[in-house]
C-alpha cells in the first residue's frame, strides 16, 4: 500500500480501458475515491461499476478531454461527489491515424494529434489547478510515451505532442510547486493493453519482447503502480520529473 492515498480524491481521464482503467482500479484498491472519465461513457461507467461491486469508491462519467466545458465538468463532479480534488491522471490519447513521417503527415492530422495528445493536458491542468490550489495542493500526473524520446522514424505528430506534455509538467511544477502542486510525467514502454493486444501480430509481440531487457512486456498494472506512487504521500518530494516505466527498453538519466 502507498502512504496517504486512502480517502484522497482523484480523476483518471481516459480511464475506460487500458492503462487508465487499471490505474482507476489500483487507486480504488488503495482507498482513493476515483472519478473515471472517458469519451466512451459506457466504458467509464463499467469500470466504475466493477470497482464499486468490489467495495471500492468510483464513479464513471463522459469526458471529452479536448473540451474545456467537459474537463471543467469532470473536476466539478469530483468536488460534488467526493468533496475535493487531490490528483488528476491526465492519460487519454488518440488521433494517431495518418500520423506518419514529417514529409507525409498532413497538417490536419498534426492538429488533431496536438489537440488530443498535448492541448487536452493543458485544458485538464486549467480545469484542475484552481481547485487544487484552493485545497492547498495536489498532484498532476500526465501519461506520455517512450515515443517522446525514442526517435521514431515512422511517426511525427505523436512524439512531438508528447514532448510538449513534458514541458507542461515542468512548467506546472516550477510555477506552483511552492503552493503544494506536484506535476510529473510517466512514459510507458510497450504495454499489453486490450487494444495493443488486438492490433499486434504475434511476430510484433515477439520483436517487442526482444527489445526489452526483461522477461516480459509491460502490463497496465505496471503503469498504474507508478501513478499510485506519484499520487500518494510516498511521492511527496517528487516534482517536475519524467519517469520511463518500460522494463529497461530505453535507459535514461
Ligand atoms: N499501451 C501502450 O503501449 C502505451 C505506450 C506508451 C504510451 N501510452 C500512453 O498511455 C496512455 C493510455 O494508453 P492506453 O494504451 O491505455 O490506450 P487505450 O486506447 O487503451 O485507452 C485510452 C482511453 O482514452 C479514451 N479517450 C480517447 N480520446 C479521448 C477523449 N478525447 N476524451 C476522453 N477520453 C478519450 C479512449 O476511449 C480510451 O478508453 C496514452 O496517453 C498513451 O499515449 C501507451
Amino acid at each position: 500500500m502507498m502512504r496517504g492515498l486512502k480517502g484522497k480524491v482523484g480523476i483518471v481521464a481516459g480511464g475506460g480501458r487500458g492503462i487508465g482503467a487499471a490505474t482507476a482500479r489500483r487507486l480504488a484498491e488503495e482507498g482513493a475515491h476515483v472519478v473515471i472519465g472517458d469519451i466512451m461513457e459506457d466504458w467509464a461507467k463499467d469500470v466504475a461499476a466493477d470497482i464499486t461491486s468490489k467495495g471500492g469508491s468510483a464513479v464513471g462519467v463522459h469526458l471529452d478531454g479536448t473540451s474545456v466545458e467537459s474537463q471543467q465538468a469532470i473536476v466539478a463532479k469530483a468536488v460534488s461527489e467526493f468533496g475535493a480534488l487531490d490528483f488528476f491522471h491526465s492519460n487519454l490519447a488518440g488521433g494517431t491515424v495518418g500520423d506518419v513521417n514529417a514529409l507525409d503527415c498532413s497538417l490536419d492530422v498534426f492538429d488533431k494529434s496536438v489537440a488530443i495528445n498535448a492541448k487536452s493536458h493543458l485544458i485538464a491542468t486549467q480545469a484542475a489547478l484552481p481547485v487544487m490550489l484552493e485545497n492547498g495542493g495536489g498532484a498532476m500526473i500526465y501519461t506520455s510515451s517512450g515515443a517522446a524520446s525514442g526517435g521514431s522514424s515512422w511517426q511525427v505528430a505523436y512524439p512531438m505532442a508528447k514532448n510538449a506534455v513534458h514541458a507542461l509538467s515542468r512548467h506546472v511544477a516550477a510555477k506552483w510547486g511552492k503552493k503544494g502542486i506536484r506535476a510529473n510525467v510517466i512514459c510507458p514502454g510497450l504495454v499489453l493493453t486490450e487494444a495493443v493486444q488486438q492490433h499486434m501480430t504475434d511476430q510484433q509481440v515477439e520483436s517487442g519482447l526482444k527489445a526489452v531487457p526483461h522477461v516480459r512486456l509491460g502490463q497496465p498494472d505496471d503503469i498504474a503502480a507508478m501513478v499510485a506512487m506519484l499520487a500518494s504521500d510516498d511521492g511527496a518530494w517528487i516534482n517536475g520529473q519524467v519517469y520511463h516505466v518500460n522494463g529497461g527498453t530505453q535507459m535514461r538519466d
